[in-house]
């Protein structure tokens, strides 16, 4: 359930606590029926328990060969996602473009492979990751995906989120950004600071297909993913 760090910030915190407690003059905790029902109700996950919990092959063969909106008419692959169905972070981007409608798998293509070096600059790999996209089917030409596609799209990418659970969410453009935290402010006002959504911090950051076109702006990034790194105490 929890992991290590987790577990000793929560002892260093109650330990402060108490101290601070003791400090202040308090000398006992209230230990009662009620409130010991109340602090274990706490610690029961806000998600169904992973026993309950749908995984992500239930959610694919939901998807199914799908028709639900306008996209399957010329799609050669649905491209679902890949990586660790429990990834501590999920790299989320806008939709496949023509290399991944070719093999079904996200961010393969150029801004696939500058991704691929963000990840492995933060002491991961894609395996240890989650990759997937808010649409899972290519726009023809690319084009930006259309409203109606997002909102029929983004229920799977929710049951992919609630599934994978992961600590972090990092939003790969405008798209991603926008949409998963329901806003209509530009990624540049987004990007660098952790957003909460439903109890998951989500780091906003350039899309790597920008990078390419703006390299400046990679250091921008890199400070972005150094922040993922800070926060689940990956070292390299
Ligand atoms: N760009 C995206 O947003 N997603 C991909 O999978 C590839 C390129
Ligand atoms: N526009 C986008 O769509 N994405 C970025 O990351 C930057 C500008």
């Amino acid at each position: 359930m929890f992991e290590l760090d987790t577990i000793d910030d929560t002892l260093a915190a109650i330990h402060d606590t108490l101290v601070q407690l003791g400090q202040w003059g308090c000398r006992g905790v209230e230990c009662s029926e009620r409130s010991l029902a109340l602090v274990e109700g706490w610690s029961r996950p806000v998600v169904p328990a992973p026993a309950v919990q749908e995984d992500l092959a239930r959610i694919r063969a939901d998807l199914g060969d799908c028709r639900r909106c306008g996209l399957n008419a010329r799609r050669t692959h649905l491209v679902f996602g890949e990586g660790d169905p429990q990834a501590r972070v999920l790299f989320v981007g806008e939709g496949p473009g023509a290399d991944e409608d070719r093999t079904g798998r996200p961010f393969v293509g150029e801004a696939g492979q500058l991704l691929t070096r963000i990840i492995a600059a933060m002491g991961l790999t894609r395996e240890q990751v989650y990759i997937c996209n808010v649409i899972k089917c290519r726009p023809p030409a690319n084009r930006n995906p259309a409203p109606d596609e997002i909102q029929t799209c983004s229920p799977f990418l929710e049951r992919q989120i609630a599934a994978i659970q992961p600590r972090v969410i990092c939003a790969l453009g405008t798209f991603a950004a926008q949409t998963l935290l329901a806003t209509s402010a530009p990624i540049s006002q987004l990007r660098g600071r952790f957003h909460d959504r439903q109890g998951i911090k989500v780091m906003p950051t350039f899309h790597p297909a920008y990078l390419l076109r703006y390299p400046a702006q990679k250091r921008a990034v890199w400070d972005d993913v150094q922040k993922i790194m800070a926060f689940l105490r990956i070292s390299r």
